[in-house]
């Protein structure tokens, strides 16, 4: 170990775990560009990565086979009361969650290094910023945490000697007998596989996977599911949301907050690029945002990360060119395929699929092969600095004050295209209410109707009834200064099959009316579900192809609306008395203008 840590806490706990895990060595992570080259010229030594050698200092690693995604079934929020998890998260009693835990961890490391990563979720020098301590013995998981948090020495310096931290236990299950040979890719499981969280405690501890938000906890684990419940407590917001910085061709800045559920284009719409005149957009954050009242009464957005976790597959220059930019270099890429001259290729990358590849599987691959090359779920890990429409104050440790908004889904019928909220609680039951069908990326038959309020449902820590009534608390504190909400819609199709929006970068013709709705330039027009867009206020210049379609874009079938009622109450009522009465009352206004 190069620097010495004062702070007992944290000794304290990095001796019972390494008690318990019972790895060859400990080592202490600096987050140093050495420390990373060093665990990647290891990782390929090892079998474990490939140079990408097309993109300096990228590698590709691939998963077992099993191991490629979040598992939502073997994820717990454990508190000490069943109802306080709530209907949406899965439940077992801390103290046997955490026997089952201790057992199954115990001598889990034989045979590997373990890691100590101190990490800060946000810039140091914000207010908002927390810190973390993940203990893990993949090296795969060391090198991503570099790209995705701020991982180093100055975490451990702020610390200092009694500085609080979210404990983030992670193994991949996989001990290794004495002169057993390493598989590239370790993990345990499914029936072994628990992630686990303690909001009570603030604790972490995930057994068994090494991908992704599984692995990775400072994302989905720490920056939502304890996040959340800690925002809750203290009386700040942890969002599944992108933010992004709006410019108009008169300079004035707008901040947008969006939440999108998986597979609906959220990265796409985080690095926008406007195809309306005049106007730009620069990006803040993908995935998570960090949301506090600031001294003048305004919310304050921070993204807590510093990297992209972003899905490969469909990301092109077309549907997403800033993120194709941010490719180039120094990029951890999982489950892609391979291509002979050295460079990294997926379905829908724009080009089409070289005669050989070799695939996620590490197998010869070829056009004609009936499987996907890349992994539905392959991503890329990519610093967020590298972006081209980064926005130089992405990491202003203030952060962002938040003016919109927006909840979407995927629906291909019913949902209008864009819609505005008509107060701050009808814009929480638009939020509470938001639905998606399921893709190929999701469980489930394609098509199926998933509620999923906030696109928070994998991530919430705590009942789901008591973050509506959290969400409707903020709208009090903020007043007048609260964001407006908006609803959108980019994936409406005809009777055909064909998409009735372009999406990508003509969403900024959406942004444009919420933007005009802010400065009262444009009306709406009132109808049973919110206000609607007049179509024209809309900018829909070079839309030609579409303009058969805009008026059913921004149509109300009342009649649809009022037989998808019962499949929301319904939803509802799962959360039984935790259920607010101001979302009482939202539905029962929506239910009367429905008629
Ligand atoms: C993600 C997700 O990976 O929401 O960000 O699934
Ligand atoms: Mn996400």
């Amino acid at each position: 170990m190069s620097y010495v840590v004062n702070h007992s806490r944290l000794n304290k706990w990095v001796h019972e775990v390494a008690e318990m895990c019972q790895p060859d060595s400990i080592y202490w992570c600096d987050g140093t560009k050495e420390e990373y080259d060093r665990l990647m010229s290891e990782a390929v030594a090892s079998g474990a990565a490939t140079p990408v050698s097309k993109r300096p200092n990228s590698f590709l690693f691939r998963s077992d086979p099993s191991d490629v995604a979040r598992v939502e079934d073997r994820t717990y929020i454990s508190t000490t009361r069943k109802e306080d998890a709530g209907p949406t998260n899965n439940w077992i009693a801390p103290d046997e969650l955490k026997a089952k835990l201790t057992e199954l961890s115990t001598g889990c490391m034989r045979g590997r290094t373990m890691y100590v990563i101190p990490f800060s979720m946000g810039p140091l020098d914000s207010p908002m910023a927390k810190i973390g301590i993940e203990i893990t013995d993949s090296r795969y998981v060391v090198c991503n945490m570099h790209i995705m948090t701020r991982v180093g020495t100055k975490v451990i310096e702020t610390l200092g000697t009694d500085g609080e931290f979210t404990p983030c236990l992670h193994s991949v299950g996989a001990p290794l007998a004495e002169g057993e040979k390493d598989v590239p890719w370790p993990c345990a499981p499914m029936e072994k596989k628990y992630i686990c969280h303690f909001p009570e405690e603030n604790l972490i501890w995930s057994f068994g996977s090494g991908y992704g938000g599984n692995a990775l906890l400072g994302k989905k684990c720490f920056a939502l599911r304890i996040a959340s419940a800690q925002a809750k407590r203290e009386g700040w917001m942890a969002e599944h949301m992108l933010i992004l910085r709006l410019e108009s061709p008169e300079g004035k800045r707008y901040h947008v907050a969006a939440a999108f559920p998986s597979a609906c284009g959220k990265t796409n719409l985080a690095m926008v690029i406007p195809t309306i005149e005049g106007w730009k957009a620069e990006c803040i954050g993908d995935d998570i945002s960090w949301m506090k009242i600031g001294p003048d009464g305004r919310l304050y957005a921070i993204n807590p990360e510093s990297g992209f976790f972003g899905v490969a597959p469909g990301t092109s220059h077309s549907s997403n060119p800033a993120a194709m930019d941010t490719l180039d270099e120094n990029i951890i890429f999982t489950n892609c395929a391979l291509t002979d001259d050295g460079d990294i290729w997926w379905e829908g990358i724009g080009t089409d699929a070289p005669d050989h590849l070799i695939d996620w599987k590490g197998n010869d691959w070829s056009p004609a092969d009936k499987t996907p090359a890349a992994h539905p779920n392959a991503r890329f890990t990519a610093p967020a600095g590298q972006c081209p429409v980064i926005c130089p104050d992405w990491e202003a440790p203030e952060g962002v004050p938040i003016d919109i908004f927006v909840f979407g889904g995927r629906r291909t019928s019913l949902v209008p295209l864009l819609m505005e909220a008509y107060s701050w609680d009808h814009g929480v039951l638009l939020g509470a209410t938001a639905s998606s069908e399921t893709t190929a990326a999701n469980i489930g038959a394609v098509g199926n109707v998933r509620r999923d309020p906030f696109a928070m449902t994998p991530f919430c820590g705590y009942n789901m009834g008591d973050y509506f009534a959290h969400w409707l608390a903020m709208g009090e504190r903020l007043g007048d200064k609260a964001p407006r909400i908006f609803y959108v819609n980019w994936f409406r199709k005809d009777a055909q099959g064909h998409w009735m929006w372009p999406g990508f970068g003509d969403n900024s013709r959406a942004l444009k009316w919420m933007c005009d709705r802010l400065e009262g330039k444009v009306g709406a027009r009132e109808t049973a579900i919110g206000r609607l867009p007049h179509k024209e206020d809309l900018d829909l210049a070079g839309l030609e192809d579409y303009a058969q379609y805009i008026d059913q874009l921004l149509e109300v079938d009342v009649e649809g609306w009022k037989s998808e009622l019962p499949g929301i109450i319904s939803y509802m009522d799962r959360f039984g008395d935790r259920l607010p009465e101001r979302i009482k009352e939202q539905l029962q206004a929506l239910q009367e203008r429905l008629g």
